[in-house]
């Protein structure tokens, strides 16, 4: 499909209508989010920040479909995930999302390289040597382009999180889902991997990014504030 990035950059990719959840368990009933709406359009870099508990988190993950709204609705391209089976639904996350999420998701009997290869497996299919490339190009951005070979369990906490900033953007996902993606990171490296985002966000990418860290708002083009209820 031809993306016309004028167009694009006016059309909105990513609505949430109304969000409301409530947690049967362990909250007592107590709801999370009470109404949340909230339009993306590609080029948006949203931060999306509030106090431990307000339920960022909650609403990142119902953004992507990874969890399911008590009552509203989310759209992608304008087609409800409601509508959407489970297959449709992981396919979607595979072919248009990336995930820079705290705890790194990472396969931990495949090296490095071979992880950061995982989301070709999805969308139009392109040659090996081209996904070798785009892997190596992203891993040097990230300063472990001679670390491909090793294994997640020999990295350091910061180092895996720079793997899983790779694996989010090599394919060049629509839209980027980030929680709290520096927390594990020192100041150099969070503001580099913010420079990628940020880069990312101005060809068209969406990002949307849960942080507490204040010092970042500067990236973001919209604002979210989540107050604890
Ligand atoms: N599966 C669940 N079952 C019950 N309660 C939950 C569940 N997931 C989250 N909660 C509760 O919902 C509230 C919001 O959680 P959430 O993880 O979205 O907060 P957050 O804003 O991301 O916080 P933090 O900044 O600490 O990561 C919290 O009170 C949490 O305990
Ligand atoms: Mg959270």
């Amino acid at each position: 499909m031809r993306r016309d990035s004028e167009f694009q950059s006016y059309r909105v990719v990513l609505i949430a209508t109304d969000i409301h959840k409530t947690f049967d368990s362990g909250n007592s009933g107590k709801e999370v989010l009470d109404g949340v709406s909230l339009a993306v359009s590609p080029g948006d870099f949203v931060m999306i920040t509030g106090t431990s508990g307000a339920g960022k988190s909650t609403l990142l993950h119902i953004l992507c479909g990874l969890d399911q709204p008590t009552s509203g609705e989310v759209f992608f391209d304008g087609n409800p995930y409601s509508t959407l089976s489970a297959g449709e639904s992981s396919r979607l996350r595979g072919e248009c999302f990336g995930f820079v999420f705290q705890t790194p998701h990472l396969l931990m009997d495949r090296t490095v390289f071979e992880n950061v290869t995982l989301p070709f497996c999805y969308g139009p299919k392109i040659t090996k040597s081209e996904i070798g490339r785009r892997c190596m190009d992203i891993l040097e951005y990230v300063g472990l382009g001679k670390d491909g070979g090793r294994y997640p369990a020999t990295l350091s906490g910061g180092e895996l999180q720079r793997v899983v900033f790779a694996r989010a953007l090599v394919r060049e996902p629509r839209v980027i889902f980030a929680d709290e993606p520096t927390g594990s990171l020192d100041r150099k490296n969070s503001l580099n991997m913010l420079d990628l985002l940020k880069k990312k966000s101005e060809q068209g990418c969406a990002v949307v990014m849960v942080t507490h860290d204040h010092s970042l708002k500067s990236y973001g083009t919209r604002f979210l504030s989540l107050d604890k209820r």
